[in-house]
């Protein structure tokens, strides 16, 4: 297996994969598709943080880490969002999804980014060290009911990456 940044080429052949992915996904919109096409064409696109795992040509898994914001009192400050990740059925639990993070992170890291949100379980994405944003302080700019704000996390890529920084983070 291989992981390598997508190119224009493999657009088509990842909406598919997203599409056929995200069937068997416990929680999902069925628009994950269109939301990485419409990213790719916005200011919030990272092409170097947009990864396929690769086997005998074959798309076996998929991230998409890009560019949001935290904001507070108009001052917006710049953070990541990973979503979506996926890995074809028949290849999950072999630490493919792990390896398209920790690979995406690292890069991330290097181009001097500091800290990645998402929305998902906590029993999957604690391992990565992922917390609940809401112990920064930081709400998510959708409602979400009380109960799934442990789902709204966030990762910190460096040491106090989040030192002094709170309010809403755009999801
Ligand atoms: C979630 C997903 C990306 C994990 O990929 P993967 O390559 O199987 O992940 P890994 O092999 O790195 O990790 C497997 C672990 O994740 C757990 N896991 C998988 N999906 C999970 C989910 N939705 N919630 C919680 N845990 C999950 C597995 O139980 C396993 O746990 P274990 O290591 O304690 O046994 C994959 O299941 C998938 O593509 N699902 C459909 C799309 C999706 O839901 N994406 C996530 C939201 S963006």
């Amino acid at each position: 297996m291989r992981i390598r940044p997508e190119t224009k080429n493999d657009f088509d052949n990842i909406y598919n994969f997203i599409k056929a992915t995200f069937e068997t996904a416990k929680v999902k919109d069925g628009h994950e598709q269109d939301f990485i096409n419409n990213t790719r064409y916005s200011d919030k696109y990272i092409p170097e943080l947009a990864l396929i795992a690769e086997k005998n040509n074959e798309i076996i898994g998929y991230i998409m880490i890009s560019k949001t914001y935290v904001e507070k009192n108009d001052k917006k400050f710049e953070v990541l969002y990973l979503a979506p990740v996926s890995v074809l059925l028949e290849y999950r639990n072999q630490g493919i999804a792990s390896k398209l993070i920790n690979e995406s992170f690292k890069l991330a890291k290097k181009l001097g980014f500091k800290s990645v949100f998402l929305a998902g379980d906590p029993t999957y994405y604690n391992r990565f060290g992922f917390v609940p944003t809401i112990n920064h302080d930081i709400k998510c700019s959708i409602p979400v009911p009380e109960e799934l704000y442990k789902n709204i996390m966030v990762c910190e890529l460096v040491p106090d990456a989040l030192k002094g920084i709170s309010g809403i983070v755009k999801m």
